[in-house]
């Protein structure tokens, strides 16, 4: 779905619950290879041993709610459970880091609600267009 959007996919990878090796991650991924946008997928939910928002919110700069709500807000049009995912969405220096439930379905779900608008956060967030509306 990235690809097919225009997004040139640098890495993928799959890691533990483990809330030190997702900020390892999460830092290298966004200082290290300067990503503009990474998607974490699983960890959001009640469970224990769920870290994602955690980890994610302990590197972030700044914070960029709306993606996460609009996530949920779409995504509980197709299930209540959508209620479930703690997912948040970040910054980090250029990077956008957004957290996908772990479901193969709710992710591309969620991607389907997300992809297009945030192509304009993306190039604001890298300095490629000053403001909404302007290119
Ligand atoms: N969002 C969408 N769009 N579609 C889904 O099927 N499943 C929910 C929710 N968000 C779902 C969804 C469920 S059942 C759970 S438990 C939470 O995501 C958390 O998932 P995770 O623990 O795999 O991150």
């Amino acid at each position: 779905m990235l690809e097919e959007k225009g997004y040139e996919v640098i890495e993928t990878l799959v890691i533990p619950d483990d809330i030190n090796r997702i900020k390892t991650e999460l830092i290298r991924l966004s200082d290290g290879r300067e990503a503009d946008l990474i998607l974490t997928s699983g960890g959001t939910g009640f469970s224990p041993r769920d870290c994602t928002p955690e980890a994610t919110r302990d590197v972030a700069d700044r914070e960029a709610p709306g993606i996460a709500e609009y996530l949920r807000m779409r995504s509980m049009e197709i299930t209540p459970r959508a209620m479930l995912t703690r997912g948040v969405s970040v910054i980090r220096g250029k990077t956008l880091i957004v957290n996908l439930p772990g479901s193969p379905k709710a992710v591309e779900e969620c991607l389907g609600f997300i992809l297009e608008p945030l192509e304009h956060g993306i190039r604001v967030l890298r300095g490629n267009v000053s403001e909404c509306g302007r290119s």
